[in-house]
Formats: C-alpha cells, structure tokens, sequence
C-alpha cells in the first residue's frame, strides 16, 4: 500500500481508462441519462448529447487529466503549482463537492443494494404492485393518510444498507490506486458491458400482450430524431438538459479526473485514453436508455414514459420487470447488480478524490486519510437518510421545489459548485496556466493531438459561456 510519499500509479493506460471510466459510469448513465432522454424525445436527445460529448465534455475532459497528470497531485496542489496560491481554492472548491457527493450517492448505492436483495429473494412482484409507496418505506419514509411523513417509525434499513454501500466502497480505496481501484474495475468494468448488453438484447424482444405493444416501437421514440412539435424553447431545455447531464456524466468538476490524471504515467497516450473514457460512457449511457425506453414504452405506453421521471429505477422498473412474466425477478435481479457495479466504481472515485487530497495537503497515510473521509461520509450519509424521516422538510429551494436533503445536496453540488468549479478550471488552464502548456502535457508521449484547435477554443471561448449558462439556469433564470 503506498503511503504519502510514493505517490499511485494505474499500471497502464488501459488500467486508467477503466477507473476513469468507471467513475463516469454510475448512477448518471443508468438513471438519469435514460429518463431525460425519454422526457426529451429520445432521437433528438441523443444527437444533442453526442455533439456535445465530442466537443464540451472532450475538451472540460482533457483540461482536467492533462493538467492532474502534469502536477501528479491531486486538486489543491495541482492549481497550486500551476497557477500560484492564490488558485488553491479552486481545488479546495474541486474538493469540497465530492465530500459532499459521496455521503449521498452511498445512500443512493444503499437503495440499490436494497432493491438487488429484493429481487434475489423473489420480492419484485411487490415492488412493482407497491409502486412509489413501496419505495418510499424502503428508503424510510412512511406517509400517514394525509401524506405527511410519520415520523416516529425509524427504519433501519436504509441505515444498515447505506453501511454496506459505503463499507464496500472504503475497503476499496483503503486498498490503494493499483491494488484497490484498478484491480476492481477490471473485473467491475468488463463485466457490467456484458451485463448490460445481455439485457439490452433480451429486453428488445419485448411484446406486451395486453397492449400489442413492442419494445421494437419504443425503439423508434429512443433513436429516431423527431422535430415533431419542437419549439425553440424546447430545443433549448434539450440542450441544456445535454449539457448538464455530460458534464456530471464525465464526472467533471469534482477533482476526480484531476485525481486519476495524477496517476496516468507520462508514456500512455492522454488522447486515445479521453476518446475511450468518452466512448465507454456514452456508449453505456445509451445502452441503458435501450434497455428502459423501449421497454417502459412496451409495458407502461407513451404515458408512462411521459410520467416516469426520477421515478425510472425505482418505481417504472419494477412494473417493466413484472410484465416480462416469469424471468422478470431474473432479469430485475441481473439489473440491479449492474447498477451497483456501476455505482460502486462511481463511488470509490468520488471517495478516493476527497481521500489524495487528504494524503498530499496533509501529508497523511492513506489509511489515516480513508479513514477520515469515511468518518464524515458515514456521519453526513445517516443525516441524509434521516431526511427522509425526522429531518423531513418541505421547501422550495432555488429551481427544486419540495426537497429533503439529498436534493439540498445535490444542488449544491451539481447546479452551483460544479459549473463554478468547471469555470475556475477553464480560467485557470486557457488563461492563466496556458493552452499551451496543457497541449505539451497531452502530446508528450510525442503523439500528435488531432483536436487540439478545438480544444483551445473551447476551453478559452465557449466551455466558460455554457457553463455560465447551466449556472444561470439552475437559478431558474430561463424559467
Ligand atoms: N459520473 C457519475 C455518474 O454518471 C457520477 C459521479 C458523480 C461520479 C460524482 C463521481 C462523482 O453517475
């Protein structure tokens, strides 16, 4: 196990790739990409985010890893010595939104387990009958006849399965960069793809009896554009939508590929690897929305896939997996490990980001640091869960309305820290660390750098005006 003076290393690239992607792939390519995708008129969505991807998320992607792995520190340091002091708290800023991400997306994971276990021991019919109520008792909240929440039934559950979430995401990280993180999303990685893919394909044959509906029909919604009744205001909600989404896809803004890039060796080739993060990401994201569109359309109809929302994973599943007949409790069962698969990976990177910081400001071991940061995800994860109980409040904050305080959570990380945080980075690699210097870090393994126009400009010109956009919008500015 290294300690803080030999710093981690990924074996290789491929090692890097794995994590990295790992990290992208979570709880926002299987459930969030999917129901925005189905709100946003599925084709026309994909199309919106591909560009974006390629262009946006590439070059916010690059600025990250390229300038991570040129300090090899992790986000404090790193701006520290590329920009001078007085850039520190960029990456305290870069720092502080995990810590704050981990202790929720651990409660979410815990949710999943919960739901997995469910499935293994032949539960899913009622949770699909059970439809929100049934979900809501599982994450703690009891609603009494006028819907209020009763607060003097405390469930352990979500406790003691976020425990588990977490437990299993420490014990990774405690392992360290090669022997932790990189030995398991080795294994985690590969076999979420066949996962995913072996659902994918079985879920398309899909044909509801009652109905006469396939999922072959849902198929057409998901990926064929349609400009039927667009408006320019909802063209843009659409690109809006497109670009928070990657940008939390990526796991941008959050210190983590800072954190990864510091431990990519200067010989792998930076480029190939953004490109395969980038295609691995996406191309889940998207193979999640063909297992769930065409099959909420199939068995829920048009309005179903209109009324799912959040409510996708937890709510419109279940029902999915009930009209699949007698393999459904399989499948839902084979489902719900991915998504841990793919949540577990998400969340060691969000704790081993918070974790280096610890380790190379502080100059503490990697154990003493692990052991903090669990400290106060545990600690913030039970007050999370207890949102849902006696820390119950209804209120409406910023653009969300009615929100515990996950969502409090949430928004402070995602709609206001991250475009913030994404900015700084901007500023600080096009203007004050330089292109330039970045664009030496991307080709030094001699390569040439085919986007590299594209990345300056983005990074200089157009990254900081759409992120100053997501900003505004999460103010509700644009209604
Ligand atoms: N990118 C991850 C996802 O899509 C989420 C994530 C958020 C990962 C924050 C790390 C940090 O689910």
């Amino acid at each position: 196990m290294e300690t803080s003076t030999k710093r981690g290393s990924f074996t290789n690239g491929l090692g890097f790739v794995l994590a990295a992607a790992g990290s992208a792939v979570g709880l926002g390519n299987l459930w969030r990409f999917p129901y925005l995708a189905a709100k946003d008129g599925g084709g026309l969505f994909l199309v919106v985010y591909l560009v974006l991807a390629v262009t946006f998320g590439f070059a916010l992607m690059t600025a990250e890893v390229s300038l991570g792995r040129h300090t090899q520190k992790s986000p404090v340091m790193a701006f520290t010595e590329v920009a001078g002091k007085k850039w520190s708290f960029v990456g305290w800023g870069a720092t502080l939104i995990p810590a704050i991400i981990l202790p929720y997306y651990a409660v979410i994971g815990g949710w999943v387990c919960k739901y997995t276990y469910i499935y293994f021991t032949g539960q899913g019919n009622a949770a699909a009958d059970g439809g929100k109520l049934f979900f809501y008792n599982q994450i703690g909240l009891f609603l009494d006849s006028a819907e209020n929440p009763i607060t003097s039934i405390i469930s352990w559950s979500p406790f003691v399965w976020f425990f588990i979430f977490i437990l299993a995401t420490f014990i990774i990280v405690y392992f360290g960069v090669e022997k932790g993180i990189e030995k398991a999303s080795r294994v985690l990685m590969p076999a979420l793809l066949i996962i995913i893919i072996f659902i994918a394909g079985f879920s398309l044959f899909m044909k509801d009896e009652e109905s006469g509906r396939t999922a072959l029909d849902g198929l057409k919604i998901y990926v064929i554009p349609s400009l039927d009744g667009i408006t320019v205001t909802k063209f843009l909600s659409i690109v809006l939508d497109a670009m928070s989404q990657l940008f939390y896809s990526l796991s941008l803004a959050m210190g983590i590929m800072i954190t990864y890039g510091s431990y990519m060796k200067k010989e792998d080739s930076l480029p190939k690897s953004i490109n395969q993060i980038e295609a691995f990401d996406t191309g889940i994201a998207f193979l999640a929305g063909l297992i769930m569109v065409p099959t909420v359309y199939c068995f829920l109809g048009e309005e179903g896939l209109a009324n799912s929302g959040t409510g996708l994973m937890f709510v419109a599943l279940p029902k999915v997996f009930q009209g699949m007949g007698a393999v459904g409790n399989v499948i839902g069962a084979l489902f719900f490990v991915l998504v841990i698969f793919a949540a577990l990976t998400s969340c060691v990177s969000i704790m081993e980001a918070v974790t280096s910081t610890l380790m190379d400001r502080f100059h503490l071991t990697r154990k003493v640091a692990v052991c903090i940061t669990f400290a106060e995800a545990f600690i913030l994860g039970a007050v999370v869960c207890l949102g849902y109980n006696v820390l119950f409040f209804s209120a409406t904050f910023a653009n969300v309305s009615g929100g515990q305080i996950l969502d409090v959570f949430d928004w402070i990380t995602n709609s206001f820290l991250m475009p913030i945080v994404a900015i700084l980075t901007c500023i600080v690699v096009g203007y004050v660390w330089g292109t330039d210097k970045a664009l030496k870090e991307v080709s030094l393994n001699g390569e040439k750098f085919s986007r590299g126009k594209l990345f300056v400009v983005m990074t200089k010109y157009v990254s900081p005006v759409l992120l100053a956009v997501i900003l505004l919008n999460s103010f509700g500015i644009f209604g």
